[in-house]
């Protein structure tokens, strides 16, 4: 079962646990995430001053169809809220790359990738409908990375970070949950009222496909890190 951790301060929590963890292993592999979520733990990391020269990291997911230089695009949102403002080295960053025509050599050569390096740390943020990345409810618990077509709630979840009229992917590409299960240590965090059903179906309900985080309850080294907003 995952440990659960209520925190006044998320953020920062995280964030240590992540900086302690490379100050022990400098070419850490880390997971890493998007979202409204992380931002906070990112920011705080910067603000340590860490020596990224030998991490290397992999993203759970991207947009089907947009390069990685588009505004909206996973790529671009790591670039600006974490990589540009660290030493991280260009080739140790690994993403699916959304733009691809052979989805799965694509797929197939990332989930090689993390099988050569695998994960230390796996970030994770939450759905409101319970995904993990974005392994929509449905996802079986031996998804590898794949196209996934997102549920109407994730699109409208996710809308706010797209202006009026701008077209927003409803299609992406994702680590599945076979290949998040596989990092030595995951660390969930969820922030907010909105948040409550999925965390409390992901921790007490039945382990289903039904809500993709309630895996996680297989996993060995689990800590879900909740904000007070979470009314578990
Ligand atoms: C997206 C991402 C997920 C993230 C989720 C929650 O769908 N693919 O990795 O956990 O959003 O986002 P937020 O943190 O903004 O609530």
């Amino acid at each position: 079962m995952p440990k659960l951790i209520k925190s006044q301060d998320p953020d920062a929590l995280a964030a240590d646990m992540i900086a302690e963890f490379i100050q022990q292993k400098p070419d850490a592999v880390l997971g890493l995430a998007t979202g409204s979520t992380p931002i906070g733990i990112y920011k705080k990391l910067i603000e340590k001053n860490l020596d990224f020269s030998q991490v290397r990291t992999f993203n759970l997911d991207e947009y089907v169809g947009l390069s990685q230089s588009h505004p909206q695009s996973y790529y671009h949102f790591m670039q600006e809220n974490l990589f540009k403002h660290t030493n991280i080295k260009k080739e140790n960053i690994n993403f699916l790359n959304g733009l691809v025509s052979d989805i799965q050599k694509e797929t197939a050569r990332y989930e090689d990738l993390m099988r050569q390096t695998p994960i230390d740390i796996q970030l994770l943020g939450i759905g409101t409908n319970g995904h993990i990345a974005f392994n929509e409810p449905g996802s079986p618990q031996d998804s590898t990375s794949r196209k996934i077509v997102l549920s109407q709630q994730t699109i409208k979840d996710n809308s706010r970070f797209f202006s009026p009229g701008e077209k927003q992917p409803e299609e992406a590409l994702s680590m599945g949950i076979q290949s998040i299960m596989a990092a030595k240590q995951i660390i969930l965090i969820a922030k907010g009222q909105n948040k409550t059903k999925a965390i409390h179906t992901a921790l007490y309900g039945p382990s289903t496909t039904d809500c993709p985080a309630s895996f996680l309850q297989n996993h060995r080294n689990c800590i879900f890190i909740l904000d007070p907003h979470v009314d578990i």
